[in-house]
C-alpha cells in the first residue's frame, strides 16, 4: 500500500543530507533520518544566493563544494554559482557570474588533482561554457561556445535552435558528451590540456526530431577502459525513446563512434501513454539496472490516508544486458506529478525524486537485489518547482 509505514528492522538512527533546488530560487538542504524503520527528512538549512531559478546542482564531494546553475528563465542571462558544503549541511556562498542564458546541467572534467574546470549545457542559449576552477569554490569563465542549426528541424516548436541539456563525461574522463534537444545531436567534445579548453569532434546523430536529453554510460564488467565493452543509454523527450549503442574509442583521442543495438519507448513492453516526455536516466550503483523518469502523463492514481488521491508519473526500470539491449522490468510511480530529475543512493536502496510540478520530493524504496523500486518512505514539500535533488554523500 502506497500510505504503508515500512518497518526494515532498521534500529540504528542515520541521517544522510540531500540538497534540492527549486525554480522558485532557492536551494534547500533536507536531512534524511532513518529510526526503526521509519524515514522523515526536515529541512535544516535554505539560501537565495543562486536566484532566481536555479536549474541544476553539480556536487565536487571531494573538495567540498556545489555548483548551481541559475537558467534565469525570466533574465537576459544565467548564472554559475559556486558553495562550500559545511559539516552541518549548510552552504556558504562564494560566486555568481554571469553566463550565457540557460544553464541546465553541468559536469567538471580535467585533472583530478590538477587542473579542472567545469562544463555547462546552456539549453535556451545554445551553447556549451567552460569555466575553470581556481578553488575555494572560485572560478573564471574559460571559454563559450555557441552553437546554431545547420537547416530546418522535424519539430519546430521545441527544435527552434540547438538546446544544449546535459553535459556529461565517457567513463574514461577523456571526453564530454552533450545531448542537444534542438538539434537532434549528442555532441563530443575532448580538451586541450594545458588550457581545458574544449574541441569540438564528430557528433552522434540521434533519431530526427527524437529530442535527445539525457543519456547514462554503462560498462557491463564495470571496467572503464578505451579497450572494455562500453555503452551508452541516450533518452529522448521528443520520441520518449531510449536508445543503446555500443560506443567505440578512436585512435589517439579522435573521439567516440556509436553502433545502435536497441532501441524502444521509455515504456518498454507498456504502450506508451500519450504525452510522456522522459527526462532523466541512471544506471543503479549495483550496475545492473538503468532507470528512467516519465513525466506529463499521470498514469497512476495513488491513494492517501485521508481519502484524497495522488497523482503520479512513473519511473521505468529496464535490465541491462551483456550485448547492450534492455529487459523491461518495472513501471512504478514516482509520487507525483513531473519527475524532472532523480537520485539513487550510493547504496542503490533509496531513490530521491524531484517532482517539478507538485514542488516536492519523495524518497523511495529500492530493493538492490531484485532492482524493485517500492513504497515511499519520505514525502516533502519544496518551496518552488523542483529541478534537482542530490545526496551529499
Ligand atoms: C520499532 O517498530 C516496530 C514495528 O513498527 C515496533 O513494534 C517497535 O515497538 C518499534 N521499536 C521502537 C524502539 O520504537
Ligand atoms: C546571479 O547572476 C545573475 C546573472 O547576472 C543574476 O540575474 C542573479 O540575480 C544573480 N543572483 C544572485 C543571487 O545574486
Ligand atoms: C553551520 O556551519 C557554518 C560554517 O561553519 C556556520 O557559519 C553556521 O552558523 C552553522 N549553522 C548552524 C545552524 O549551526
Ligand atoms: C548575457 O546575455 C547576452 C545576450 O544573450 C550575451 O550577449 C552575453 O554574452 C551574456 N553575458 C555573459 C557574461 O555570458
Ligand atoms: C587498448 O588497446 C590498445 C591496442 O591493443 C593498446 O595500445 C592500449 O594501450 C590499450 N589501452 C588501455 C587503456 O588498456
Ligand atoms: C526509437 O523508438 C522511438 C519510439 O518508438 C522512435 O520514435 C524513434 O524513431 C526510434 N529511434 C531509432 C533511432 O530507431
Ligand atoms: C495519458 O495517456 C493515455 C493513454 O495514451 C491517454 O488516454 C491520456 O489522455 C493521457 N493523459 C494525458 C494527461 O496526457
Ligand atoms: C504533456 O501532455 C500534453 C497532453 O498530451 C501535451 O499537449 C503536452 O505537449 C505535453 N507536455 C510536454 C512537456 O511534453
Ligand atoms: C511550475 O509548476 C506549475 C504546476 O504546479 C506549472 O503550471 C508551471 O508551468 C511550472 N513552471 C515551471 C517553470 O516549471
Amino acid at each position: 500500500m502506497w500510505s504503508a509505514i515500512l518497518t526494515l528492522g532498521v534500529t540504528a538512527v542515520s541521517a544522510t543530507n540531500l540538497f534540492v533546488s527549486d525554480y522558485g530560487g532557492t536551494i534547500n538542504t533536507f536531512s534524511l533520518t532513518a529510526s526503526n524503520g521509519t524515514y522523515n527528512l526536515e529541512n535544516i538549512f535554505s539560501t537565495t544566493d543562486c536566484a532566481p531559478n536555479p536549474s541544476w546542482l553539480t556536487i565536487d564531494s571531494n573538495r567540498g563544494l556545489l555548483f548551481c546553475m541559475n537558467e534565469g528563465l525570466e533574465t537576459v542571462n544565467g548564472s554559475l554559482s559556486s558553495f562550500t558544503i559545511n559539516t552541518n549541511g549548510s552552504l556558504t556562498h562564494i560566486k555568481n557570474a554571469t553566463a550565457i542564458s540557460g544553464p541546465v546541467n553541468g559536469v567538471i572534467y580535467g585533472e583530478p588533482a590538477g587542473q579542472r574546470a567545469i562544463a555547462l549545457a546552456h539549453y535556451t542559449g545554445s551553447a556549451v561554457t567552460s569555466w575553470l576552477l581556481e578553488g575555494g569554490g572560485h572560478f573564471e569563465l574559460n571559454q563559450n561556445i555557441p552553437f546554431t542549426l545547420s537547416g530546418p528541424t522535424p519539430n519546430p516548436a521545441r527544435q527552434d535552435a540547438p538546446h544544449e541539456h546535459e553535459a556529461i563525461l565517457d567513463p574514461t574522463g577523456q571526453y564530454i558528451l552533450v545531448p542537444d534537444l534542438g538539434a537532434d545531436l549528442v555532441r563530443v567534445f575532448s580538451w586541450d590540456i594545458e588550457t581545458l579548453k574544449l574541441k569540438e569532434l564528430s557528433p552522434l546523430k540521434a533519431a530526427a526530431g527524437s529530442g535527445p536529453r539525457h543519456a547514462a554510460f554503462w560498462n557491463p564488467y564495470a571496467v572503464a577502459s578505451e579497450n572494455s565493452t562500453t555503452y551508452m543509454y541516450l533518452v529522448a523527450e521528443l520520441a520518449s525513446s531510449v536508445t543503446s549503442y555500443a560506443v567505440t574509442y578512436l585512435p589517439n583521442g579522435g573521439g567516440l563512434s556509436f553502433s545502435q543495438v536497441y532501441n524502444s519507448t521509455t515504456y518498454g513492453l507498456l504502450n506508451l501513454p500519450e504525452g510522456n516526455a522522459p527526462a532523466e536516466v541512471t544506471v543503479t550503483p549495483d550496475n545492473r539496472f538503468l532507470v528512467i523518469s516519465n513525466r506529463n502523463n499521470t498514469s497512476f492514481n495513488l491513494p492517501e490516508p485521508d481519502g484524497s488521491v495522488i497523482k503520479s508519473d512513473s519511473l521505468s526500470t529496464f535490465q541491462l544486458q551483456d550485448d547492450g539491449t534492455l529487459v523491461w522490468h518495472q513501471l512504478w510511480p514516482s509520487g507525483g506529478f513531473y519527475p524532472r530529475q532523480f537520485s539513487i543512493d550510493k547504496t542503490g536502496s533509496l531513490v530521491a525524486v524531484g517532482h517539478q510540478y507538485d514542488q516536492n520530493i519523495v524518497i523511495l524504496a529500492r530493493d538492490v537485489a531484485t532492482g524493485l523500486i517500492g513504497e515511499p518512505l519520505a514525502r516533502m514539500k519544496v518551496p518552488g518547482n523542483t529541478t534537482c535533488i542530490q545526496w551529499d554523500e
